[in-house]
This record gives structure tokens, C-alpha cells and sequence, in this order.
């Protein structure tokens, strides 16, 4: 969704404008733009597509002496992207403009009484009413001025404005759309996610909703846009360092982050096993013992790749825990009727923390009297601040928009998760779950080791394939959700059309697209569904399908049905959604390269999805 980055301070601000929106770009946009104050009044620069199109127009303008101002990327919601469409937006004077990540719902009936009042509006977007809307109440009073304006606004914001009036400063506002500020002695920063401020301050403070905040150079002071009362607000330090978000001579930040993940499976699991014991600690998990051992159901909540996590976690906990858990997609979740309690605990599972569905979800579950628990990468995101208690996947900063090492560490926090529950309601013996914690640790060697082969055969492979309309992942019991991520992947990247399905599911509809033309990639582990699943890879085969197995060393049957296997070494069956989600990622980034696709910026696609 849109980026926002705005700074106030001594350096020169518009390649610390442009440096920030191209930290962002990984949120997904369509048009970019940005504003800076000068020689009393306000200059502005915007242009559709990418980030090179608005360098190219500010080029001239990059060392301007002018040391506030705002950038803005815009995902388009209301409006088509165009030059007229893209942030900044201004009030009729020019004198005042507005960046906005987020939805003004009233926007239209706003825009008639503007309007009628004499506005004259430039774009088609609902974000400009709100620069009108500013300019009807401003005097001199900026921050009072935004406070009149928001009162009147429904929706979600995240807002930055600046004023020629008021030229070192810059306010800020948030409700529903994440925003992040940077503090330094001498600078202060606003941007939409923490990678922007990275370079120059690991001090950040997160704006609650309904919150505003007024930067002049080294200096904010926070306020509630409701009534002006002034707030204190807590510095959080980030673990991450700017290095973190860079590529490091990796081609994409999609490959280097498939190839982070043993380290971020690690750092995940890392200080949570006690040794000896086995015995799993979470320390910010913010739910007693006592109180996990009273839940009778979990619900877990999420979008996109992690609701795959959370239906591979279901597998877990039913089976270890002995717990009843359901899964929802969090934009149907809080749609519907909830049979949730305060003998439910809700897990909200969010890279980001920011997803708009899963935090409206777990906003529901706590009115409903639910405890509420988010496994999440971004410390101090929005899920983290409203949950009763958190685990933290420590994935470091995950750019590339097709989630990879944050789904294979919330899978290794689940797995935590569920070992720990196991022993509070004493559903299974110690020694079994030490010993799958020990399995979970094993399996990130196992990956680290075999990454670099699987890229090199994948590669090969890949030349096969490539030039597919249309792909089907398959898998049985803990590889179908892994099945639905391998599908997903590719889809996202590749934009061939992909499917997922448990395998079993083929012969009641699926299988009529079985034909010489259709790629299947079917998980065939030695696992207790072996067999079941052998006997679908058979009736693919019988249809002519062009397999494509993932299955355990040694398994000669393998390449007996097909020449195209990829052969990964047996780990605890347990933990096999880890390793076999490896070569799915793979072969979904090989195809998309091959493809020439924009493999970390999918065209629609945002990072962060914080409106529904
Ligand atoms: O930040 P979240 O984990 O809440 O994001 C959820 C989805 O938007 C995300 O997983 C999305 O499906 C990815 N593009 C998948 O690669």
C-alpha cells in the first residue's frame, strides 16, 4: 500500500526523500511524488509509474537548499494511477499540501459541500478532500487546523501535511494506516514502515490510532487529534540495521531471503528451548500457564501466506495439544458470526503486524472476551500493541513482497507454540516434545545445507517450464497448506495461473485439467500419507500430466514415474512443511526470473495490505 516518508533537519531533503520512498517501494505503488519547502512557499514534484520516472523529474533539483519536506508512493484505490492522481495533494492555494496512506470513506460527500463552498479539485482521489478540508479551517494554527479536519473524516489514515506557513514542520496523524516516527538529536523522521528510517535512527515511536504528532528538527511532540490533550509516547529501538534491508549481492530480495531462512528459522528458535529440559520458553507470550490450560479452542486468524502457516499449525496443535482449532482468512473471519469467547484464544499470525483484516480480527476477538495472542516479525507494529501477548518471529526485515522467510519462521513459532501447549495441558510426553524441538532445530541445517543444490537443479528444471499457462501444486495432510504456498507463489510472481490442492481432493473435480499441458508439483515425502499420495501422483501420471515430484532421498519409485524429481534428505516428518516449502519457493522464483518478471514488486501487489 502507499508509502509515506517526511524529515525536517539539517540535511538536504530531497535525496532523503527519494532514499526513503525507494526503502518503500517494496510496499507496492503505481505513482510517486513529493513536496519540499522553499524561498517561502512549496514546490512539488509528481510522476506516474516508478521511482526512477519522479528521480528523473526532480534530477535538477536533487542538492535544492531545502531541508523539510514529504514523498509519498501512491497504491491506487480511488482513481486510476496518473500524473493528476498522484500524491502530494494540494488546497486550492497550493500553499498546503497532503500525503495519505489509507481510505476516506465520506470522501465523496465531503468533496460535494467543498465544493459548493468554491474548492476547485484537480484529482479524482479521495486524499485531496482532506487538503481541502484543512485549508477550510486553517488560521495559523496547523496542528488545530488537521485536528477540525480529521474530526470530520471516516476511514483509515495516515497522514503527513505540510504548510508553507509554518516552514520547518511537518504534521503527522494516524488511524487504522501504520506510521512509524524517527527521532535524532538534530532530525525528525515520519515514514510508513521502519526500513526508511533505518539508515538514519534505530529510535522510533509508533503512532497509536487516533494520534498526532508535530515534527520540527529533532523535536516531537504528540497530541490526540480528538481533543488536543497532549500525549507522551515511548522510544522503541530497532534490533534491525540498515545492512538488514539492503540485497547484499543477491540478484532480489526474494533470493536472498529464501536463502536467509536457516538463519531466521534459528534466530526464531533461538534462547526459546531450554537445554536439557526441552521445555519451551516465550517470554512475551503474556498468557500464563494456567490461562493456556483453560482454553477449550483456538482460532487462528490471517491472510495470504500466513494462513497457510496457520493451517499447517492446525495439523500441530490438534495432534500435540490436543486442542480444537479452527482457521479463518481474517477478511471472512470478521465478517461473520463468532462463536468466540474468553475460553478461545485468537492467534493473529502477520508478518507485518499491520494487515488491515487481521488487526480489524483480532479487534473483534478482544471485544468478544477472547484472549488474544500475534505471531508477528515487526516488533512494536499495531498487532503487537493490541494483543494480550506476542511471539516474535525474528526474520529481520522480509522486502521482497512474496513472503518467504517470514512464513518458513512463523511456521518454526507455531511449532514452538504448539510444543509449549502441548506440555501446559500435558498432552504429551516431555521426551517427545524435546525431541521435536530438537527436529526443529535439525531442520534448519537441513535446509542450510541443501538450498544451494536445489537452486542449481531448480535452474535446470525451470527451462522445462517456464513458458506454462497454468501449474498445479499438490500435497497431502502437512504439505497441502504447502501445496496452496507453492501455488501462491508463483501466481504472485510469475502470474502464471496457479493452483493448489490436497491431493485427495484431485479426483473430485481438478483432475478433468489433467492433460499433457498441465505442470503438477506434487510433495511426496516418506511420510504416514505416502502411499495415499503415491497412488494420486499415479492417476496425475495415467492422465499424462507433466510431473514434477519433491519426495526423500533414496525413493527409487520417484524416478521410476517421472524424470523430473527433486529429492530432499528425510527429516522428522513433523517438520517437513519447512523443507518442502523450500524447493516451491525456489521453483515460483526461478520461473518469474526466467520470465523477466518483477520479482520483488509484483504489478498490484502490495507488501503491507493495510485497507481492506
Ligand atoms: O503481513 P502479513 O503476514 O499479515 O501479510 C499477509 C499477506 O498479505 C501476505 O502473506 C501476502 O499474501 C504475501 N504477498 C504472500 O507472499
Amino acid at each position: 500500500m502507499c508509502g509515506i516518508i517526511g524529515y525536517t533537519g539539517p540535511r538536504r531533503v530531497v535525496p532523503v526523500l527519494l532514499e526513503g520512498l525507494r526503502k518503500l517501494e517494496y510496499r507496492g505503488y503505481d505513482s510517486a511524488g513529493l513536496v519540499y519547502f522553499l524561498d517561502g512557499g512549496l514546490v512539488k514534484h509528481r510522476a506516474p509509474g516508478k521511482l526512477e520516472k519522479l528521480a528523473a523529474v526532480v534530477d535538477e533539483q536533487i542538492g535544492v537548499a531545502s531541508f523539510c519536506g514529504l514523498g509519498h508512493t501512491r497504491w491506487a484505490t480511488h482513481g486510476i494511477p496518473s500524473l493528476d492522481n498522484a500524491h502530494p495533494h494540494s488546497d486550492c492555494s497550493g500553499n498546503l499540501v497532503v500525503v495519505h496512506n489509507g481510505i476516506i470513506e465520506n470522501y465523496s460527500t465531503l468533496r460535494q459541500e467543498l465544493r459548493a463552498r468554491g474548492h476547485r479539485f484537480t484529482s479524482e482521489t479521495d486524499t485531496e478532500v482532506l487538503a481541502h478540508l484543512i485549508e477550510e479551517y486553517l488560521t495559523d494554527d496547523l496542528p488545530a487546523a488537521v485536528r477540525a479536519a480529521l474530526a470530520r473524516v471516516d476511514g483509515s489514515y495516515a497522514v503527513g501535511v505540510l504548510w508553507a506557513g509554518a516552514p520547518k514542520t511537518l504534521v503527522a496523524a494516524r488511524n487504522h494506516s501504520p506510521l512509524v516516527l524517527g527521532v535524532d538529536a538534530e532530525a525528525s523522521y515520519m515514514a510508513s514502515d521502519i526500513p526508511a528510517l533505518l539508515p538514519y535512527t534505530n529510535q522510533v515511536i509508533f503512532l497509536d490510532d487516533r494520534e498526532m504528532a508535530v515534527l520540527t528538527p529533532g523535536v516531537i511532540t504528540y497530541q490526540s487529534v480528538d481533543d488536543g490533550r497532549s500525549l507522551r509516547k515511548q522510544v522503541t529501538t530497532i534490533e534491525w540495521n540498515a545492512a538488514m534491508a539492503e540485497k547484499s549481492g543477491f540478484r532480489h530480495f526474494m533470493l536472498k531471503e529464501i536463502f536467509e531462512q536457516p538463519q531466521a528459522i534459528i534466530n526464531t528458535v533461538s534462547g526459546r528451548i531450554v537445554p536439557d529440559t526441552g521445555r519451551i520458553d516465550l517470554p512475551e507470550i503474556g498468557l500464563a500457564d494456567e490461562v493456556l490450560a483453560g482454553i477449550e479452542r483456538i482460532a487462528l486468524v490471517a491472510c495470504g501466506t500466513s494462513w497457510h502457516a496457520a493451517l499447517v499449525a492446525k495439523y500441530w496443535l490438534e495432534k500435540w495439544a490436543a486442542i480444537p482449532v479452527d482457521v479463518d482468512i481474517a477478511s471472512e473471519f470478521r465478517y461473520r458470526r463468532l462463536l468466540i469467547n474468553e475460553r478461545v484464544l485468537v492467534i493473529a499470525i502477520s508478518q507485518s503486524g499491520e494487515t488491515a483484516d487481521t488487526l480489524a480480527s483480532i479487534r473483534l476477538a478482544s471485544a468478544l472476551g477472547a484472549r488474544v495472542l500475534t505471531i508477528c516479525n515487526v516488533v512494536g507494529s499495531t498487532m503487537t500493541r493490541e494483543a494480550d501477548g506476542v511471539i516474535y518471529t525474528h526474520a529481520g526485515p522480509e522486502i521482497g513482497v512474496a513472503s518467504t522467510k517470514a512464513f518458513t519462521s512463523q511456521l518454526a513459532a507455531l511449532f514452538l507454540f504448539t510444543l509449549h501447549l502441548a506440555r501446559v495441558r500435558d498432552a504429551a510426553p516431555a521426551e517427545q516434545l524435546a525431541e521435536l524441538g530438537q527436529a526443529l532445530i535439525d531442520v534448519a541445517r537441513v535446509i542450510e545445507r541443501e538450498l544451494p543444490l536445489l537452486q542449481t537443479r531448480i535452474q535446470v528444471l525451470v527451462e522445462r517450464y517456464y513458458d506454462s499457462r497454468d501449474f498445479l501444486f499438490v500435497g497431502r495432510g502437512l504439505n497441502f497448506p504447502i501445496a496452496l504456498e507453492g501455488a501462491l507463489k508463483l501466481k504472485e510472481i510469475s502470474y502464471i495461473h496457479a493452483e493448489g490442492y490436497a491431493a485427495g481432493e484431485l479426483k473430485h473435480g481438478p483432475i478433468a485439467l489433467i492433460d499433457k499441458e498441465m505442470p503438477v508439483m506434487a510433495l511426496v515425502p516418506r511420510d504416514s500419507v505416502y502411499r495415499k499420495s503415491i497412488s494420486n501422483v499415479e492417476e496425475i501420471k495415467a492422465r499424462q500430466g507433466r510431473l514434477l515430484l519433491v519426495g526423500t532421498q533414496g525413493d527409487g519409485h520417484l524416478s521410476s514415474l517421472t524424470d523430473d524429481v527433486l529429492y530432499l534428505p528425510e527429516v522428522h516428518e513433523e517438520l517437513n512443511p519447512l523443507l518442502y516449502t523450500i524447493p516451491a519457493q525456489l521453483i515460483a522464483y526461478e520461473i518469474a526470473n526466467r520470465r523477466g518478471c518483477d520479482v520483488d514488486q509484483p504489478r498490484n501487489l502490495a507488501k503491507s495490505v493495510t485497507v481492506e
